[in-house]
């Protein structure tokens, strides 16, 4: 199925907390009894229990380590690219590009239901010769254009988020932006352009500013690109998140890291732990961190960079979750269980409103899909590959009492039920709110959810526990079965 170039975005995003589902309401569905806050047993599920990822950096190299494949395919649910989607290796000569390094990682992302935030498009570093003895704007712009073209183009659907600008800001107290070509011969309006073009090579992508030491609320370098994305976000410049790379000290994150990630946050910005290490990994500092970012409803999740302590590139500091033998160190068990504990950021109401979310079937892996891209009602609900297109998003309408309208975010139409009947299919339709438009929504737990539907009373299911692409997702009486159950990602 091609992934079509939408034009929709919504991105006005309000948190209203929803009203708490009370399963009484449902008096004609036989529930199961899960205990929605079973603590889950690695990062990956334990985020996952708020809608949130749990990622690292991976080295293309060291994929054919078992050790390291099986901690990163048990723990982990996105990947960054450590290095294999820099300037230097991806495009060495102008207009050569080189895609195998990180079509490796995305391939093994792909096959096991990983998602991966692409870095990075626009930085200092890492940046090839070629490009840094650039003369004159035109060149440059050109230049710009096409790498983010060539770049996004080719992983155009496969990345959840994109470092489209990285480090762009000086350190020290001056708040401004550093000196380097693009910023030498554009002037500091590069990184807007180069946002603008970001959007259009991949629209379903979101946008991100990353930086490190913009953790601390009170420093020039915060203050400097806070201004930054304010003023993205006043004048329309598309900018979906902002990622802290948090690479911390001993001391772990600065006092006012959770301030930051508010303040950022209610710009209307995502906001990301990008490249968490903390250097000798204090539980303290680590559990902390985590909080921070679990105390913050538009965290969307956080990476550490890299697995073991060998693989870091700071390596010498010990700042990782796995020592050098792949065991967990007590970090990881102190991250874990903050993960576990500070989980929902909705507490008695499963979804958000104004938040997209993808489906992911539990059983199949696969995503609620609207058919084909459609966009005319009557077009039916399958599952498919994940391919991060914007008829496989959805955000939820509050009817009451615990029911909601599931709206794709592609044709702005809602799920309903053709009929009352189990295996009947479900299609999009205009707004209406009647009963066939409303879902139960309730929480199953480690993030899985059923949806019921008020008219029906039947539950959303995989026809014939079905794991193809194209499978249609039906409607059938909950019994708690994998193929019933979806998995509410935030997109
Ligand atoms: C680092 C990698 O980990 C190293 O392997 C490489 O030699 C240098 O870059 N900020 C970033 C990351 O955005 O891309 C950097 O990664 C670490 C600092």
């Amino acid at each position: 199925m091609p992934i079509p170039a939408h034009s929709l975005r919504q991105r006005s995003w309000s948190f209203t907390r929803t009203a708490a589902v009370a399963l009484s309401t449902a008096s004609a569905v036989a529930f199961v009894p899960v205990a929605a806050d079973a603590a889950a047993g690695t990062l990956g599920a334990a985020a996952a229990q708020s809608g949130r990822y749990f990622g690292t950096a991976v080295a293309a190299g060291r994929l054919g380590d078992s050790q390291y494949t099986g901690i990163l395919d048990r723990e982990f649910n996105m990947i960054t690219p450590e290095n294999e989607m820099k300037w230097d290796t991806i495009e060495p000569s102008r207009n050569g590009f080189n895609f195998g390094p990180g079509d490796q990682i995305v391939n093994h992302a792909r096959s096991h239901n990983q998602r991966m935030r692409g870095h990075t498009l626009m930085w200092y570093q890492q940046l090839p010769n070629w490009v840094k003895s650039i003369g004159d704007a035109n060149t440059a712009r050109s230049v710009m254009n096409s790498h983010i073209n060539g770049v996004m183009s080719h992983y155009r659907g496969q990345i959840y988020a994109w470092d489209v600008v990285n480090e762009a800001f000086e350190d020290g107290g001056s708040g401004q932006q550093r000196s380097w070509v693009f910023r030498n011969l554009l002037g500091t309006g590069f990184i807007e352009e180069a946002f603008r073009a970001a959007r259009t090579a991949d629209p379903a992508a979101k946008l991100c500013y990353n930086d490190y030491n913009i953790e601390d609320w009170n420093a020039a370098k915060t203050q400097g690109v806070y201004r930054m994305v304010q003023d993205f976000r006043n004048r329309g410049v598309p900018i979906d998140c902002v990622g802290f790379q948090s690479h911390f000290g001993n001391g772990g994150p600065p006092g006012s890291f959770q301030t930051t990630l508010t303040n950022f946050a209610a710009l209307g910005v995502e906001v990301q732990l990008t490249e968490l290490d903390i250097a000798q990994a204090g539980t303290t500092q680590y559990a902390n961190t985590t909080k921070a970012c679990m105390a913050v409803p538009k965290c969307g999740g956080m990476t550490t960079w890299g697995i073991r302590d060998s693989d870091s590139w700071r390596s010498g500091d010990n700042p990782l979750l796995f020592d050098r033998s792949g065991n967990k160190k007590a970090a990881y068990d102190s991250v874990l269980s903050a993960l576990n504990s500070g989980g929902d950021p909705n507490p008695g109401g499963p979804v958000q409103t104004g938040v997209n979310y993808r489906m992911v079937g539990s059983q199949s892996g696969k995503l609620a899909d609207i058919y084909g891209a459609s966009t005319a009602a009557g077009a039916v609900l399958i599952q498919w590959s994940s391919n991060s297109g914007l008829n496989q998003q959805f955000d939820f309408v509050d009817s009451g009492s615990g029911y909601y309208r599931v709206r794709a975010r592609h044709s702005n139409l809602v799920l309903q039920v053709t009929s009352n009947n189990s295996g009947a299919d479900i299609t999009q339709q205009a707004d209406s709110n009647a009963a066939s438009q409303q879902w139960l929504v309730t929480d199953r737990g480690n993030g899985a959810y059923s949806l019921t539907n008020k008219q029906s009373g039947l539950a959303l299911s995989v026809l014939n526990s079905s794991t193809a692409d194209g499978a249609h997702i039906s409607q059938s009486t909950y019994a708690g079965s994998a193929n019933q159950l979806f998995q509410l990602q935030r997109a």
